[in-house]
């Protein structure tokens, strides 16, 4: 390989960090044990994952809703292929929450059963470059592209974490039929978030009352997330990381269209064009700017 993303480990034809492999979990996901009532948050990278993981935690968890009790919720929606060191995985009661950004095919046999369920979070992948982009150059350990077009190539060409974001999408829509699954849009819960919450307590079967919806609602806006240390990220990743190369956030901008910042007319005629090329009949809709 010719980059220099040391961090990155290949994985049948996927990109993990290589912390997945210190226990050996990566190797065994096929055997993983599921439970019925399992829910799965899958995304690739910054399409919404920690957004996902704090709408959860806030639905399953009243102290969360309530602030009677303090705890990450990253680590109330822990990485299945990321967290077997710190949590044993069997012994959490029912129902149990994961995040994981694993493509389809790499998914643990019994999700097959289309018992357990399974939230897909999307969002247009101009953002999710951009998003990339700044979140990897906030960090030492990423030896980051340091201009867009330099990321924007390793980014089409999938040397990150997550691959190609055109293959996730498209492999997990595709077998969508052997998943219980439910597909969200990052852009929809931007433009109406309590919608989205109602859509997710619907397809959880959570029947949450008014105002634990309206709880909820309000503790996962950015501007609450941004300002909460418990689900702006930011102490997971210093333990994980250590200090920042320069300043940046987690939670960055939270906002629909900032490509348009980024990316030259040029680049962004190149990226439309392997977008039509790679998503050709692909039947779901993107939002590109507000
Ligand atoms: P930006 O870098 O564009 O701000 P992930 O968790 O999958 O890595 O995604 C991170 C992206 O989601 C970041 O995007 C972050 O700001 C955004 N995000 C996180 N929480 C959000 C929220 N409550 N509302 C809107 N965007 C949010």
């Amino acid at each position: 390989e010719d980059h220099n993303n040391i961090y990155l480990l290949k994985f049948k034809g996927f990109y993990f960090h290589c912390a997945a492999f210190d226990t050996g979990l990566s190797e065994n996901l096929d055997d993983f044990e599921i439970r019925d009532d399992d829910v799965f948050v899958v995304t690739y990278p910054k399409s919404g994952t920690i957004w996902a993981q704090q709408i959860l935690s806030l639905i399953y968890f009243e102290e969360h809703r309530k602030r009677t009790e303090n705890l990450e919720a990253a680590h109330r929606v822990p990485f299945l292929e990321y967290s077997s060191r710190d949590i044993d995985f069997g012994k959490r009661p029912s129902p149990r929450l994961f995040t994981t950004h694993i493509p389809y095919y790499l998914v643990p046999r019994g999700l097959k059963d289309k018992k357990a369920k399974i939230i897909y979070i999307y969002r247009n992948p101009k953002d999710v470059m951009c998003s990339y982009f700044h979140y990897i150059n906030t960090y030492p350990v990423f030896k980051a592209a340091d201009t867009i077009e330099a990321f924007m190539k390793q980014f089409l060409e999938g040397k990150v974490l997550g691959s190609v974001w055109f293959d996730h999408v498209r492999g997990w829509y595709e077998h969508r039929n052997y998943f219980n699954i439910q597909f969200m849009m990052y852009e929809e819960m931007k433009k109406d978030l309590r919608s989205s919450v109602l859509k997710l307590c619907k397809f959880l079967g959570e029947d949450l009352s008014e105002e634990a919806v309206n709880a909820v609602v309000r503790q996962a806006s950015f501007e609450n997330m941004k300002d909460d240390p418990l689900a702006n990220f930011e102490n997971t990743l210093y333990r994980g990381f250590g200090p920042k190369l320069q300043e940046g956030h987690f939670l960055r901008k939270g906002t629909i269209g900032d490509w348009k910042n980024h990316m030259t007319v040029q680049q962004n005629e190149r990226f439309d064009k392997i977008f039509q090329k790679q998503m050709k009949d692909f039947p779901l809709q993107f939002i590109w700017d507000v």
